[in-house]
């Protein structure tokens, strides 16, 4: 169950988040947990959670492991202060910051190279979906972004499926639509890296999961965990995605 804050937060208002946050989670034993902060206020984050059962992410990386990359932040950066996660390839990264599947590719081996455990983003456009194109975007993004990773690199990533329609609109894809695209990504890792691996492989789903909803979308066998943008910002909610 991870939370991504996106560019939301500042040091205060993340010391406050995990005060309220590590009380309502502390019972919470058969899943992962998750928050993804800014940069900036990932040391902090990962201080207030030393001791309990929240993990923290970083939302991005660069692959070079240090150099002259004026703004970037390498794995080994990220491991030497505790962060034990990093999301690579958002839609919102895709959109907004060039990544392609060639750099996510060269992102996860610069993560799992450091021990860092990849959460590697998917998912297509509302054209891409209209034009009945959904199948073929996530085929696209699994053989080049992934599908070239060993069986053992494989076996410690996590993959969100994150259709961009619904991301931050309140438009979340229906339980069956997210399920059919899980069981399709899910395919494409049978083929390339057999049944077992792809039995053990974790899809998350992710666009407007609330607290409302994510009951439904959990009860689909296909949907193993939710990646939460906005309902991840506040402790008590998000809280109640945890806990669903
Ligand atoms: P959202 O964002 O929950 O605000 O739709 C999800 C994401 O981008 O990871």
């Amino acid at each position: 169950m991870a939370g991504n804050w996106k560019m939301y937060k500042n040091a205060a208002e993340t010391a406050s988040f995990f005060e309220a946050f590590r009380p309502v989670v502390a019972g919470t034993r058969d899943r992962e947990v998750v928050i993804c902060p800014p940069f900036v206020n990932l040391p902090a984050a990962v201080d207030a959670t030393k001791g309990s059962n929240v993990e923290i992410g970083a939302q991005n990386l660069y692959w070079e492991k240090e150099g002259a990359f004026t703004g970037e932040v390498s794995a080994p950066m990220l491991a030497a202060i505790g962060v034990k996660w990093v999301i690579i390839a958002h839609s919102e990264r895709r959109q907004f910051f060039g990544e392609t599947d060639e750099t996510a590719h060269k992102k996860i081996l610069a993560a799992l190279a450091a021990g860092l455990r990849p959460i590697v983003c998917v998912g297509e456009l509302l054209a891409d979906r209209e034009a009945n194109k959904t199948n073929a975007v996530l085929e696209r993004q699994f053989k080049g972004g992934i599908a070239a990773l060993t069986a053992e690199q494989f076996g410690k990533i996590v993959i969100a499926y994150e259709p961009v329609w619904a991301i931050g609109t309140g438009k979340t894809a229906t339980p069956q639509i997210a399920a059919d695209a899980h069981r399709f990504i899910r395919e494409q890792a049978r083929g390339v890296y057999g049944a077992e691996a792809a039995e053990a492989l974790r899809i998350l789903y992710g666009g407007s999961v609330k607290p409302d909803n994510v009951r439904e979308l959990m009860a689909q066998s296909e949907i193993d965990g939710v990646l939460v943008g906005g309902a991840s910002l506040k402790p008590e909610g998000f809280a109640s995605i945890v806990n669903y």
